[in-house]
């Protein structure tokens, strides 16, 4: 089975196409999957403006779909599926690439799977070929989302806990953006952090003993905002500000750490899967898997390019989705689309 993915929720304008081969246990082969960054057009305002990602959208995904067609070596009439992200995100980018979904979808007779954009994140694991025994916990951690999120099965979900106010890659934003680092925040601070002592600066661990799954990450961004009055070296390049980001990234980490080991003991999973943007943190990939090895569970989390948003992912959900597939006449997109 040959699927063509869209994904233009936020700022990437991604097009994959992926051959499904084997039922009970599909392989993915990726055979093209073509990313259009936006970083440049959104970097001067310090985070994403809705109105230029749709524009750059508009431009840039015919060009990223002439690519990828063309990488993948195969023709239109090969593909049996179309999918695409219809939510949640930004409206007037998901609106770009459902249009263009649903136009590819009339003109070549095929279906589309809706697939909601965390879902996507999810099975960017699966994208892996690995055997993923259930019950399998996902810390799903981006710029818009940080889920708990136990499955019993494929696209059977249940959410354990989320974020209540800032995202946690939101506060690897903010904090970058209060420091003078440019978007977005979380490879610039990682890349810093290296350089510094994760013990340098106090900073508080939010709701890491709250006795429920749920996490808060306002707070620590307050946190860094008085603190940066204090500290003003923290400001300008220098040990300070590697010591301050190694800091305020263990932070970040301890308490998602903390929480995921707890739940997983808590449902007696097989696996923990790590996903979105903020699992292409290398320090948070390395204590994370320590921290599942020490309670014996399995641990996964994708390729650092399957971790930011791609169209690839989209294409292993709408795989476990296809009951899903529907005429282009009744797709639409939903900037709130829940998973559950
Ligand atoms: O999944 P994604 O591409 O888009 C959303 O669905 O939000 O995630 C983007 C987020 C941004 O907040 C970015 O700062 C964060 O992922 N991110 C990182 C790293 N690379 C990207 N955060 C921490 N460390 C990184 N190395
Ligand atoms: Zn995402």
């Amino acid at each position: 089975m040959i699927i063509l993915a869209i994904e233009t929720s936020c700022d990437d304008t991604s097009v994959s196409v992926v051959k499904v081969t084997g039922q009970k246990n599909p392989k993915f082969q990726i055979l093209s999957n073509e990313i259009s960054s936006q970083i440049k057009t959104h970097s001067p305002f310090g985070g994403v403006v809705p109105s230029l990602a749709s524009r750059e959208h508009l431009k840039n995904l015919p060009l990223v779909f002439k690519k990828a067609i063309k990488k993948a070596k195969i023709e239109l009439k090969d593909i049996d599926y179309i999918t695409t992200a219809t939510g949640p995100g930004l409206i007037i980018a998901l609106l770009i690439g459902v249009n263009f979904a649903k136009a590819l979808s009339y003109t070549l007779g095929k279906k589309i799977m809706p697939v909601q954009h965390i879902s996507g994140h999810i099975y960017s694991n699966w994208l892996s070929n690995k055997k993923i025994e259930f019950p399998v916990l996902n810390l799903v951690v981006s710029g818009g989302h940080t889920e708990l999120i136990l499955m019993d099965g494929h696209a059977k979900y249940k959410k354990l806990g989320s974020t209540r106010d800032d995202a946690a890659g939101e506060a690897f934003d903010k904090v970058a953006k209060l420091l003078g680092l440019g978007y977005p925040g979380g490879p610039v601070i990682s890349k810093l952090a290296e350089g510094g002592d994760n013990n340098a600066f106090e900073l508080p661990r939010p709701m890491i003993n709250s006795g429920d799954f749920d996490f808060s990450f306002s707070g620590l961004k307050t946190s860094v905002f008085y603190l940066s009055k204090k500290h003003k070296e923290i400001l300008k390049p220098g040990q300070a500000q590697n010591d301050f980001c190694a800091s305020f990234q263990q932070a970040a980490i301890d308490v998602l750490i903390a929480k995921t080991i707890k739940a997983a003991r808590r449902y007696k999973v097989k696996y923990i899967l790590l996903a979105g943007g903020v699992s292409a943190n290398n320090e948070l990939r390395k204590q994370l898997k320590q921290a599942a090895k020490k309670e014996k569970i399995e641990f996964l989390v994708p390729e650092k390019i399957f971790c930011t948003d791609n169209a690839a992912m989209i294409a292993a959900a709408a795989y476990f989705n296809q009951k899903k597939a529907k005429g282009w006449k009744n797709i639409e997109a939903n900037a709130n689309l829940k998973l559950i």
